[in-house]
Protein backbone atom coordinates (compact mmCIF):
# COMPACT_ATOMS: atom_id res chain seq x y z
CA UNK A 1 0.00 0.00 0.00
CA UNK A 2 1.49 3.70 -1.03
CA UNK A 3 1.24 6.74 1.44
CA UNK A 4 0.72 9.81 -0.23
CA UNK A 5 0.35 13.11 1.94
CA UNK A 6 -2.74 15.32 1.56
CA UNK A 7 -0.68 18.68 1.54
CA UNK A 8 0.40 21.76 -0.38
CA UNK A 9 2.23 22.66 2.74
CA UNK A 10 6.21 21.91 1.70
CA UNK A 11 7.41 21.48 5.43
CA UNK A 12 4.69 19.05 6.46
CA UNK A 13 5.70 17.11 2.92
CA UNK A 14 9.21 17.82 4.01
CA UNK A 15 8.65 15.73 7.34
CA UNK A 16 6.91 13.13 5.97
CA UNK A 17 9.56 12.85 3.39
CA UNK A 18 12.66 12.15 5.83
CA UNK A 19 10.39 10.14 8.06
CA UNK A 20 10.83 8.00 5.39
CA UNK A 21 7.04 6.14 4.29
CA UNK A 22 6.40 8.73 1.45
CA UNK A 23 5.21 7.56 -1.81
CA UNK A 24 3.59 10.87 -3.09
CA UNK A 25 1.46 13.72 -2.38
CA UNK A 26 -2.19 15.16 -3.28
CA UNK A 27 -3.31 18.55 -3.70
CA UNK A 28 -6.31 20.30 -3.91
CA UNK A 29 -7.39 24.54 -4.96
CA UNK A 30 -8.40 24.29 -0.90
CA UNK A 31 -4.96 22.38 0.02
CA UNK A 32 -3.59 25.09 -2.16
CA UNK A 33 -5.71 28.20 -0.77
CA UNK A 34 -4.43 26.74 2.91
CA UNK A 35 -1.03 27.28 2.00
CA UNK A 36 -1.05 30.72 0.79
CA UNK A 37 -0.43 30.25 -2.61
CA UNK A 38 -1.63 32.49 -4.92
CA UNK A 39 -1.95 32.90 -8.54
CA UNK A 40 -1.05 30.47 -11.62
CA UNK A 41 3.01 31.42 -11.98
CA UNK A 42 3.68 30.66 -8.10
CA UNK A 43 0.84 27.75 -8.02
CA UNK A 44 2.83 25.96 -10.59
CA UNK A 45 6.16 27.24 -9.24
CA UNK A 46 5.02 25.41 -6.21
CA UNK A 47 4.08 22.12 -7.81
CA UNK A 48 7.79 22.20 -9.02
CA UNK A 49 8.95 22.01 -5.69
CA UNK A 50 6.81 19.57 -4.36
CA UNK A 51 8.22 17.47 -7.22
CA UNK A 52 12.12 18.19 -6.43
CA UNK A 53 10.79 17.29 -2.44
CA UNK A 54 8.67 14.06 -3.11
CA UNK A 55 10.29 12.77 -6.27
CA UNK A 56 7.24 10.80 -6.53
CA UNK A 57 3.91 11.04 -7.90
CA UNK A 58 2.19 14.57 -7.31
CA UNK A 59 -1.40 14.96 -7.90
CA UNK A 60 -1.97 18.60 -8.85
CA UNK A 61 -5.59 19.35 -9.53
CA UNK A 62 -7.31 21.20 -12.75
CA UNK A 63 -9.98 24.37 -12.11
CA UNK A 64 -11.63 24.23 -15.12
CA UNK A 65 -15.11 22.59 -15.73
CA UNK A 66 -15.43 21.91 -19.39
CA UNK A 67 -13.49 19.82 -21.99
CA UNK A 68 -11.17 21.94 -23.93
CA UNK A 69 -10.51 23.99 -20.93
CA UNK A 70 -9.86 21.17 -18.83
CA UNK A 71 -7.21 19.71 -21.40
CA UNK A 72 -5.43 22.90 -21.77
CA UNK A 73 -5.08 23.41 -17.87
CA UNK A 74 -3.81 19.50 -17.80
CA UNK A 75 -1.35 19.63 -20.07
CA UNK A 76 -0.20 22.64 -18.75
CA UNK A 77 0.07 20.80 -15.42
CA UNK A 78 1.60 17.94 -16.97
CA UNK A 79 4.29 20.11 -18.27
CA UNK A 80 5.34 20.98 -15.38
CA UNK A 81 7.30 17.77 -14.32
CA UNK A 82 6.85 14.25 -14.99
CA UNK A 83 5.87 13.70 -11.99
CA UNK A 84 2.94 15.18 -12.27
CA UNK A 85 -0.54 13.51 -12.23
CA UNK A 86 -3.68 15.37 -13.48
CA UNK A 87 -6.32 15.47 -11.26
CA UNK A 88 -9.90 15.72 -13.15
CA UNK A 89 -13.08 16.26 -11.38
CA UNK A 90 -15.64 13.66 -11.75
CA UNK A 91 -18.00 15.51 -14.22
CA UNK A 92 -18.79 14.73 -17.84
CA UNK A 93 -15.97 16.60 -19.67
CA UNK A 94 -13.70 15.44 -17.12
CA UNK A 95 -14.19 11.85 -17.80
CA UNK A 96 -13.72 12.57 -21.35
CA UNK A 97 -10.65 14.37 -20.80
CA UNK A 98 -9.55 11.52 -18.99
CA UNK A 99 -9.90 9.28 -22.18
CA UNK A 100 -8.11 12.17 -23.70
CA UNK A 101 -4.89 12.22 -21.24
CA UNK A 102 -5.12 8.51 -21.13
CA UNK A 103 -4.77 8.51 -25.14
CA UNK A 104 -1.81 10.84 -24.70
CA UNK A 105 0.24 9.19 -22.15
CA UNK A 106 -0.43 11.72 -19.25
CA UNK A 107 -1.46 9.98 -15.71
CA UNK A 108 -4.83 11.35 -14.33
CA UNK A 109 -6.38 11.11 -10.56
CA UNK A 110 -10.16 11.31 -10.88
CA UNK A 111 -11.41 12.98 -7.92
CA UNK A 112 -14.77 13.72 -5.89
CA UNK A 113 -15.55 9.85 -6.67
CA UNK A 114 -18.65 8.96 -4.32
CA UNK A 115 -19.62 6.35 -5.90
CA UNK A 116 -19.12 2.96 -7.39
CA UNK A 117 -20.81 4.19 -10.85
CA UNK A 118 -18.14 7.28 -10.74
CA UNK A 119 -15.50 4.74 -10.30
CA UNK A 120 -16.03 2.63 -13.20
CA UNK A 121 -16.61 5.34 -15.35
CA UNK A 122 -12.87 6.69 -13.92
CA UNK A 123 -11.86 3.61 -15.01
CA UNK A 124 -13.24 3.17 -18.47
CA UNK A 125 -11.99 5.97 -19.39
CA UNK A 126 -8.67 5.06 -18.29
CA UNK A 127 -7.71 6.92 -15.11
CA UNK A 128 -4.40 6.31 -12.91
CA UNK A 129 -6.02 6.78 -9.70
CA UNK A 130 -9.81 6.80 -8.77
CA UNK A 131 -10.11 9.06 -5.46
CA UNK A 132 -13.25 8.08 -3.47
CA UNK A 133 -13.55 10.51 -0.24
CA UNK A 134 -14.16 8.54 2.61
CA UNK A 135 -14.06 10.95 5.35
CA UNK A 136 -16.62 13.48 3.65
CA UNK A 137 -19.46 10.48 3.32
CA UNK A 138 -18.72 9.25 6.85
CA UNK A 139 -19.51 12.93 7.67
CA UNK A 140 -22.99 12.37 5.87
CA UNK A 141 -23.66 9.30 7.54
CA UNK A 142 -22.30 6.62 4.54
CA UNK A 143 -19.83 4.32 5.02
CA UNK A 144 -16.80 5.70 3.13
CA UNK A 145 -15.31 2.12 3.76
CA UNK A 146 -17.64 0.26 2.29
CA UNK A 147 -17.09 2.16 -1.00
CA UNK A 148 -13.39 1.23 -1.30
CA UNK A 149 -14.25 -2.16 -1.08
CA UNK A 150 -16.52 -1.95 -3.46
CA UNK A 151 -14.40 -0.35 -5.76
CA UNK A 152 -11.46 -2.73 -5.07
CA UNK A 153 -14.07 -5.43 -5.76
CA UNK A 154 -15.09 -4.28 -8.70
CA UNK A 155 -11.60 -3.63 -10.32
CA UNK A 156 -10.12 -7.19 -9.37
CA UNK A 157 -13.42 -8.44 -11.37
CA UNK A 158 -12.59 -6.55 -14.56
CA UNK A 159 -8.59 -6.53 -14.07
CA UNK A 160 -8.89 -2.67 -14.33
CA UNK A 161 -5.77 -0.97 -13.79
CA UNK A 162 -6.72 2.08 -12.11
CA UNK A 163 -5.41 2.18 -8.53
CA UNK A 164 -8.14 2.89 -5.64
CA UNK A 165 -6.92 6.05 -4.02
CA UNK A 166 -8.47 6.11 -0.44
CA UNK A 167 -9.16 10.14 -0.17
CA UNK A 168 -10.80 12.43 2.30
CA UNK A 169 -9.37 10.10 5.13
CA UNK A 170 -9.35 11.52 8.83
CA UNK A 171 -7.10 9.76 10.58
CA UNK A 172 -5.05 6.03 11.75
CA UNK A 173 -8.06 4.18 11.91
CA UNK A 174 -9.03 5.52 7.81
CA UNK A 175 -5.74 4.39 7.06
CA UNK A 176 -6.03 0.96 8.58
CA UNK A 177 -9.67 -0.06 7.39
CA UNK A 178 -8.44 1.31 3.64
CA UNK A 179 -5.75 -1.30 3.86
CA UNK A 180 -8.16 -3.54 5.21
CA UNK A 181 -10.30 -3.16 2.18
CA UNK A 182 -7.41 -3.42 -0.19
CA UNK A 183 -6.87 0.36 -1.36
CA UNK A 184 -3.86 0.85 -3.34
CA UNK A 185 -2.94 3.84 -1.95
CA UNK A 186 -4.02 5.87 1.11
CA UNK A 187 -3.79 9.62 1.01
CA UNK A 188 -3.20 11.22 4.36
CA UNK A 189 -2.71 14.31 6.35
CA UNK A 190 0.17 13.86 8.29
CA UNK A 191 -1.36 14.36 11.42
CA UNK A 192 -2.95 10.57 10.33
CA UNK A 193 0.07 9.23 9.39
CA UNK A 194 2.03 10.17 12.66
CA UNK A 195 -1.13 8.61 14.61
CA UNK A 196 -0.06 5.32 13.32
CA UNK A 197 2.66 4.96 15.62
CA UNK A 198 0.66 5.77 18.83
CA UNK A 199 0.29 2.74 21.31
CA UNK A 200 0.01 3.16 24.78
CA UNK A 201 1.63 -0.34 25.47
CA UNK A 202 4.74 0.75 23.57
CA UNK A 203 5.48 4.02 25.47
CA UNK A 204 5.15 2.11 28.58
CA UNK A 205 7.02 -1.11 26.99
CA UNK A 206 9.55 1.55 26.03
CA UNK A 207 9.96 3.64 29.35
CA UNK A 208 10.52 0.15 31.27
CA UNK A 209 12.83 -1.29 29.08
CA UNK A 210 15.14 2.20 29.26
CA UNK A 211 14.89 2.12 33.13
CA UNK A 212 15.91 -1.70 33.87
CA UNK A 213 18.53 -0.87 31.51
CA UNK A 214 19.98 2.03 33.39
CA UNK A 215 20.36 -0.87 36.17
CA UNK A 216 23.28 -2.71 34.22
CA UNK A 217 24.58 0.50 32.51
C1 LIG B 1 -7.35 14.40 -2.06
O1 LIG B 1 -7.05 14.04 -3.15
C2 LIG B 1 -8.64 15.03 -1.72
O2 LIG B 1 -8.80 16.23 -2.39
C3 LIG B 1 -8.69 15.22 -0.22
O3 LIG B 1 -8.33 14.00 0.39
C4 LIG B 1 -10.03 15.72 0.29
O4 LIG B 1 -9.98 15.70 1.70
P1 LIG B 1 -11.05 16.46 2.62
O5 LIG B 1 -12.36 15.79 2.47
O6 LIG B 1 -10.49 16.32 4.01
O7 LIG B 1 -11.09 17.89 2.15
Amino acid sequence: MKFFIDTANLDEIKEAKEFGVLDGVTTNPSLMAKSGVKGKENIFKHYKTICEIVDADVSAEVIATTYEEIIKEGEELAAIDDRIVVKVPMIKDGIKAIKYFSDKGIRTNCTLVFSAGQAILAAKAGATYVSPFIGRLDDISFEGMDLIAQIVDIYETFSFDTQVLAASIRGPLHIVQAAESGADVATCPLSAILGLLKHPLTDIGLEKFLSDAKNFS
